[in-house]
């Protein structure tokens, strides 16, 4: 049993992990205009908050790039000593696109997220959960499957979505805990 589970969540991890960075490297380093320029919706709140900025998302979006082409680069070394759990060739996969679209379209699913949470009246860090959790994986996926469907298919196989979606709302209220026991979230979630 185990020996199925760790390839796949260590294979889920490397394939996400552009993906997973854009969400606290956003909250780290996000900050000033607010995307909907502090506009309001016809109903009278906020488009989207100001919880999600231009700077959250480019500097989201770049630091995913920077892992993604790290992974890329690194790749080739760290295969041999994974040789036992995954297979080089699943390791190899990461294209350059890839790495722009993943935490990019996370960013985006956080975004589509926050319009949603504003319609149904709750304020900015309130908490949906299931949403707040698995926004920025459909996020990802969706862009991404846009952008380069053959990419999203040879990689995401039906158990490696299986070990996202289990593995991702834990590992996500992980880091936020962590965020905001170091002051960088206002809530833990
Ligand atoms: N952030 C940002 N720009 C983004 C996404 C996030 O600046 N595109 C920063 C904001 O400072 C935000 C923090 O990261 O407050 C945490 O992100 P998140 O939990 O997604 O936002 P919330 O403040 O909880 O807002 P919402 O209720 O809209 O999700
Ligand atoms: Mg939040």
């Amino acid at each position: 049993m185990l020996d199925a589970i760790i390839p796949a969540i260590v294979l889920a991890i490397w394939l996400m992990l552009p993906a997973y960075i854009a969400n606290p490297t956003a909250a780290l380093l996000g900050g000033g205009t607010p995307i909907d320029l502090g506009r309001k919706f016809i109903d009278g709140r906020r488009i989207l908050g100001d919880g999600k900025t231009y700077r959250g998302l480019l500097a989201g979006t770049a630091c995913g790039l920077i892992v993604g082409v790290a992974q890329i680069l690194l790749a080739p070394h760290i295969a041999p000593s994974l040789a036992g759990v995954v297979s080089p060739d699943q390791l190899t996969t990461w294209t350059a696109l890839a790495a722009i679209t993943m935490p990019f379209g996370a960013l985006l699913g956080d975004i589509v997220k926050s319009f949603f949470k504003r319609r149904i009246g709750l304020e900015r860090g309130a908490m949906l959960p299931i949403a707040d959790q698995l926004d920025f994986v459909a996020g990802a996926w969706l862009l991404t499957y846009i952008v380069d469907p053959t990419w999203i298919a040879a990689n995401f196989t039906p158990a490696i979505i299986l070990t996202v979606i289990v593995i991702t709302p834990i590992l996500h209220v992980a880091t936020n805990v962590l965020g905001y026991k170091i002051g960088k979230k206002n809530v833990p979630w």
